[in-house]
């Protein structure tokens, strides 16, 4: 099959200039952008290195032995992460999930998990504290990350197939150790473990029922991703993504009959299916067709502390400037004001207006790597 790669521009040395505002306000916890959605989620990159290389997301022909990746000194510390976290929490976030690049390579991440975990929100609640892996390191790093304060895991996983995961991993990683990885998870409590299988046409579709089958009757969720136009360096096409209604029906069509559930909660990636003999239920992450913009609560954080506020976004803004600016009197008090005005005009709805119009080709040539903005 041939792949069709396009050459990268550095887009992380893009950020728009930051206004402390002239008067200012204690965090209200109850921020709200120009669609009127709040913010609930953030996301963490803690790295933009990843041992695998995957062929959506890193891959090799750019991510090769010349990329350069960010140097250790402009990664934000534990300190500084602790602190940005604390300022999002006092503005309405509960969910913390560390991403990557693949966030168990950022050494010592158990110390900046116990670090987080010690955050409550405004009424005293805890975090809902969680990470995105792709499982090579889990095995044996299970038992210290729930005992650092790790409520859950996800874990992404391509193919059961050995030869299929390997092309997807395009590192010869093997699929059992991914497979270790989610059980120890699970015997260390860091359940309900979520499964992630982003599907691309012709790669490793003929895996959806496969998986569908092996995770059906366990405590696991598995969710089906529509392979999504992030990033700038896969060569994404819409002929490659299988759409979520066909993944439903290529499920039925086998004899495991599917039903419709309501999310858990509004603004929720995954669109819900139980299995009609109770044996657990799956998710559908449709961001190419049926986008869920509508709702998106969703802020990241670059691994540089670059805030972001839509995956799709060509630029960030650089919240560490302002945490290693010396001259301002109350950092905590400027960032979380800053951070409110970045909402107040958020105005971001990428995959819908994209569903809207396929090519969008201006900003498809400037949007950041998932690896660095986190997934
Ligand atoms: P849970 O609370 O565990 O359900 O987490 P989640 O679904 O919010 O997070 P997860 O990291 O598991 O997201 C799964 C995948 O959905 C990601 O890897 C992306 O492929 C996609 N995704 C997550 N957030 C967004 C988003 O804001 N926009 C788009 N377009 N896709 C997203
Ligand atoms: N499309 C969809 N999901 C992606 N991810 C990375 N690249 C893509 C893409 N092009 C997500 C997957 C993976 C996580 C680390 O990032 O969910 O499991
Ligand atoms: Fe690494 Fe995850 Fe990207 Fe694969 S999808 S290259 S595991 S960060
Ligand atoms: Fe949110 Fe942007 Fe994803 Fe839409 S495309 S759901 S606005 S992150």
């Amino acid at each position: 099959m041939s792949e069709k790669f396009i050459p990268l521009t550095d887009h992380r040395q893009f950020s728009k200039k930051l206004q402390i505002p002239q008067q200012l306000l204690a965090a209200t916890g109850k921020l709200a952008d120009s669609f009127g959605r709040p913010l609930h989620d953030l996301r963490i990159s803690v790295t933009d290195r990843c041992n695998f290389r995957c062929v959506y997301c890193m891959p090799k022909e750019v991510f090769d032995k010349d990329y350069q990746f960010l140097p250790h000194s402009n990664l934000l510390s534990f300190e500084e992460i602790t602190q940005l976290a604390r300022i999002f929490v006092a503005h309405g976030v509960h969910k913390i999930r560390l991403t990557g690049g693949e966030p168990l390579l950022r050494k010592n991440i158990e110390k900046l998990i116990a670090m987080l975990s010690g955050i409550r929100t405004p009424d005293g609640r805890d975090l809902d504290l969680t990470l995105t892996t792709n499982g090579s390191l889990l095995a044996r790093k299970a038992q210290s990350l729930k005992d650092a304060g790790l409520n859950r895991v996800t874990v992404s996983l391509d193919a059961l197939d050995e030869h299929t995961f390997q092309h997807m991993n395009d590192v010869d990683f093997p699929v059992s150790d991914v497979l270790d990885g989610i059980q120890a998870a699970h015997q260390a409590g860091l359940g309900p473990i979520k499964i992630n299988m982003v599907v691309k046409a012709g790669l490793n579709d003929h895996e959806i029922v496969p998986m569908a089958r092996y995770f059906k009757d366990t405590p696991h969720i598995l969710r089906f991703i529509e392979y999504m136009d992030v990033g700038a360096s896969n060569g994404w096409k819409l002929d490659e993504v299988i759409p979520s209604s066909e993944i439903v029906q290529r499920i039925q069509a086998v004899g495991m009959p599917l039903i419709a559930v309501d999310p858990n909660y509004t603004g929720e990636t995954a669109a819900r299916w139980r299995y009609q003999d109770g044996a657990g239920e799956i998710g559908l992450i449709s961001s190419v067709t049926q986008a869920f913009c509508q709702d998106c609560s969703r802020a990241r954080l670059s691994t540089e502390g670059k805030l972001y506020t839509c995956l799709f976004a060509t630029q960030g803004h650089d919240l560490r400037a302002l945490l290693r600016d010396q001259t301002l009197p109350d950092h905590e008090l400027a960032i979380s004001n800053v951070v409110a005005q970045i909402w107040n005009n958020r105005n971001d709805r990428y995959s819908q207006l994209r569903s809207e119009n396929t090519e969008l080709p201006e900003q498809s040539r400037k949007k950041v790597e998932m690896s660095y903005i986190g997934g």
